[in-house]
């Protein structure tokens, strides 16, 4: 088959590196892609958030199946254009992709489902917000309702920092979702669905802030592995049971049918297991673990999912071994990434063994040198035995490349490779 992906970032490079080793795979196009992505698929220029424009590539290349990325062109509705002219699209339609697109929607679905998540409480005007923050009390966690790449949310203890964050965002004419603080460790699973059933994937935990010892502001995510071995047995079970099939049942219920990933954020808290927020796409970078593991080609299964027929499909099946993702982020990235400097090493990163590259914000530049796009530059995965392996082939890979001021954390992974050790 065909398959058309949209989006450009390491998910979007780790979804081909997949698709590409799928023998039922015949042709990859991407669009936009990027310099990564287009060593194994033919890269379009057209706007991945024009529904129409890519509905017209679809057919022009003769797509057996779309793949939609990124949540901006799913809230945008290209998933629902790409169906109406006949062809698989893997991803939800905008009005069920409104579970990421605005978190007081999802509150509500998860409400009416009996999720169980953090309290929330909507504000639309400064005392409004001023009644939640007091209410909850210290730490305070303060929300964008609508999509902000990650960066719309505010924990802190400190409540003019509260208040400043949530007064921005009202003064912006958008929407402020106050919750209670959830304790305990992270996790992320991602859910493939097809409108009524769910096939939950392995989970992965993310390192969200900047620096290491989880310093800094909150990006789009520094790192990620899985599996995780702390993890309670059972857990993956109980998330389906308490969250994603409710979810998929009460979307189902109103009429808008959730299909393609549900990525479902939890914390493992004192009280139990508790959503943090639904995402209606793969979390950029998990994503490159989970998938660095899953021995069933993954054409079959998104196209399964597109056409309503995931319990037709086998059990998945998954490899023993442990993968680790480290971001490399450009200089000044989350507040002000810096483009152009050049990137080397690539090659003898992807030589080592066991570890590839994925590509986010690259480009090449006027002389075909590889420069730097993005905030979050590319990645490197490591597969191995263990998370400790898997880990050390992934830092390994990263020694070889160089890009003037980035960063990256050293600590991806760490403590979890010390359980394993133990
Ligand atoms: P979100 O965009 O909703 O995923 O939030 C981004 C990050 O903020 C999450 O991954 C958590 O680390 C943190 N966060 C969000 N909501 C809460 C909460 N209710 N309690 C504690 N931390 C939170
Ligand atoms: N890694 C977090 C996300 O994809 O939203």
């Amino acid at each position: 088959m065909k398959v058309l992906i949209v989006g450009s970032g390491a998910r979007e490079h780790a979804l081909a590196r997949s698709l590409h080793l799928d023998p039922s795979v015949t042709e990859l196009h991407a669009v936009p892609g990027n310099p990564g992505i287009g060593a194994l698929a033919t890269l379009h220029s057209q706007d991945p958030n024009d529904g129409a424009a890519i509905a017209a590539l679809a057919v022009n290349v003769r797509a057996d199946l779309v793949v939609v990325g990124p949540e901006a062109p799913l809230v945008a509705g290209v998933a629902d254009t790409v169906r109406e002219v006949g062809i698989p699209c893997f991803g939800p339609t905008a009005a069920a992709a409104m579970l990421e697109g605005s978190k007081a929607f999802a509150k509500e679905v998860m409400a009416a489902a009996n999720v169980p998540t953090a309290e929330p409480r909507v504000c639309t005007t400064p005392s409004e917000l001023a009644t939640a923050l007091a209410e909850f009390g210290a730490p305070y966690v303060v929300k964008d309702d609508g999509l902000a790449a990650g960066k719309g949310v505010v924990v802190t203890d400190d409540l003019a920092q509260a208040t400043a964050h949530g007064d921005a965002i009202l003064a912006a004419g958008g929407t402020v979702v106050i919750e209670e603080y959830l304790d305990g460790p992270e996790v992320s699973l991602f859910c493939i669905c097809d409108g009524a059933t769910v096939v939950p994937l392995q989970p992965a935990q993310d390192f969200k802030r900047a620096f290491d010892g989880d310093e800094g502001l909150n990006t789009g995510g520094m790192g990620a592995y899985s599996p995780l071995p702390w993890a309670p047995p059972g857990l993956v079970e109980e998330v389906v049971r308490t969250v994603a099939q409710p979810t998929v049942d009460e979307m189902a219920r109103r009429g808008t049918p959730f299909q393609g990933v549900l990525y479902c954020g939890l914390a493992l808290t004192s009280k139990g297991t508790r959503v943090v927020e639904f995402n209606a796409r793969f979390g950029d970078p998990e994503t490159q673990s989970v998938l660095a593991r899953l021995e069933t080609p993954l054409g079959e299964v998104l196209l399964a999912a597109a056409q309503g027929r995931l319990h037709e499909l086998p059990a998945l099946q998954w490899s023993d071994d442990a993968a680790v993702t480290v971001v490399l982020a450009a200089h000044g990235y989350p507040e002000d990434a810096r483009k152009g400097d050049p990137i080397t090493g690539t090659d003898e990163a992807d030589g080592v063994d066991g570890a590839h590259v994925l590509h986010a914000g690259t480009a090449f530049d006027g002389d075909g040198s590889l420069v730097a796009s993005g905030g979050r530059v590319l990645c490197t995965v490591g597969v191995g035995a263990h998370l400790a392996d898997a880990r050390a082939t992934a830092y390994e890979a990263l020694s070889h490349i160089s890009l003037p001021g980035s960063h990256h954390r050293s600590d991806i992974a760490l403590k979890a490779s010390e359980i394993v050790a133990d």
